[in-house]
């Protein structure tokens, strides 16, 4: 079966990892600080490596202070963590809905919904494509909330010229292997506020203080460190942070395979009937995790189930997250974003990784065009 998505490992990855295993550290060495000033480089903020693309979501929500009582306003067009961390830090998760085009947050729908009470507004950079920042951020700004950006498709994305990264006040990413770059399991959050991202740094090594001007009891010993906050340990291991170094060596050629393979696909499908095609906003430079298709006319299950039989992985991202009985059983109920639903009614991921090669696409579009005519 051809994946929809997967890693690129090659002997430098391999390299590296080896050379890691052999070294003094095996969890928390000199290539957790190395990953994080790498992914900086990259975010153009400083960033916190973490456990994987949920525990970043936790870790910046508990960074931000969300707790019960607060709401968070998010897009029902995401992978479950965006919304689950947030309620399992105890927050109301309200779900606006997202934009015809991109699948992404809507200002217009979030404008709508906030309140006193909202205490982050989260968007997700769908399929790679940046969320709108600058009007989210007015919004964010206007009701003092934390502008958290959901970035686990979009590392290596840009936004009128910014990196993602540099957007919300808190980023998140993940590096899954299906993700632009991969450290096995892996995440990180990025923030362009220091006491943000000290806050990170804190939850995610367990609440752990040991800077001496932080101490309550400074004189108790070389020894000494306390707990003021509670925390998990959610740290990223020196062995992942090197593939995690490497891997972001490879970033630009990374971005240059996939947005060859997305022209490729927009060129080999333009005109087929029942099909619509991803597009693009002006000023924005995606880094593709997805290619996002919409199969019209009601047929999108036949196709995943023909796409499927034929040896082909398409996917399905995602169930409006409020569909997932977690949330229909606190009362949430199907309708309430309805072009978030239109979407994933019509939604199919076709293959898009980077060793994917140009017969293999060949062999994606040949399957679709034999379903769908053209
Ligand atoms: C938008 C989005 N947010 C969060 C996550 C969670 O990342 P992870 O699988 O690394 O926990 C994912 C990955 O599946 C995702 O696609």
């Amino acid at each position: 079966m051809l994946p929809y998505g997967r890693q690129s490992i090659d002997e430098s990855d391999v390299a590296a990892v080896v050379a890691a295993l052999g070294s003094d550290w095996l969890t928390t060495g000199p290539r957790v600080a190395q990953f994080e000033a790498d992914i900086e480089a990259v975010a153009g903020a400083p960033a916190v490596s973490v456990s994987n693309g949920t525990t970043a979501l936790h870790t910046a929500y508990a960074a931000a202070g969300v707790r019960p009582g607060d709401e968070v306003v998010t897009t029902p067009m995401t992978f479950v963590a965006t919304a689950s961390t947030a309620a399992m830090l105890g927050a109301t998760v309200i779900f606006a809905d997202v934009e015809e085009d991109t699948a992404n947050l809507d200002p217009a729908a979030v404008e709508a919904v906030v309140t006193a009470r909202t205490k982050a507004i989260t968007a997700v950079d769908y399929a790679g494509h940046p969320a709108e920042y600058d009007a989210l951020r007015k919004i964010s700004e206007s009701v003092g909330a934390v502008l958290v950006g959901d970035a686990a498709h979009a590392i290596g994305s840009t936004y009128h010229g910014r990196p993602v990264g540099t957007l919300a006040d808190l980023t998140t990413y993940s590096f899954f292997p299906t993700k632009n770059l991969t450290t096995a399991e892996g995440g990180a959050v990025a923030s362009i506020r220091p006491e943000l991202l000290e806050r990170a740094r804190t939850f995610r090594t367990v609440g752990l203080v040991r800077d001496r001007d932080r101490l309550r009891y400074p004189d108790e010993g070389g020894w000494h460190q306390e707990v003021h906050e509670f925390g998990v340990n959610y740290r990223l291991p020196d062995l992942l942070c090197a593939l995690g170094s490497s891997q972001l060596r490879r970033l630009g050629a990374f971005k240059e395979r996939r947005q060859h393979l997305t022209a490729r696909y927009d060129e080999l499908l333009a005109g087929v009937p029942g099909l619509r095609l991803p597009t693009q906003r002006e000023g924005v430079d995606p880094m593709r995790h997805l290619y996002p298709v919409r199969v019209l006319d009601g047929r999108r299950r036949e196709v995943f189930d023909r796409m499927r039989a034929a040896g082909i992985g398409v996917q399905v991202n995602y169930l409006p997250v409020y569909w997932h009985p977690v949330f229909e059983d606190l009362g949430y109920r199907r309708g309430m974003c309805p072009i978030a639903e239109a979407f994933y009614a019509e939604e199919l991921s076709l293959p898009l990784f980077v060793d994917l090669t140009d017969a293999d696409q060949d062999r994606v579009v040949a399957a679709l065009r034999a379903i769908l005519g053209g």
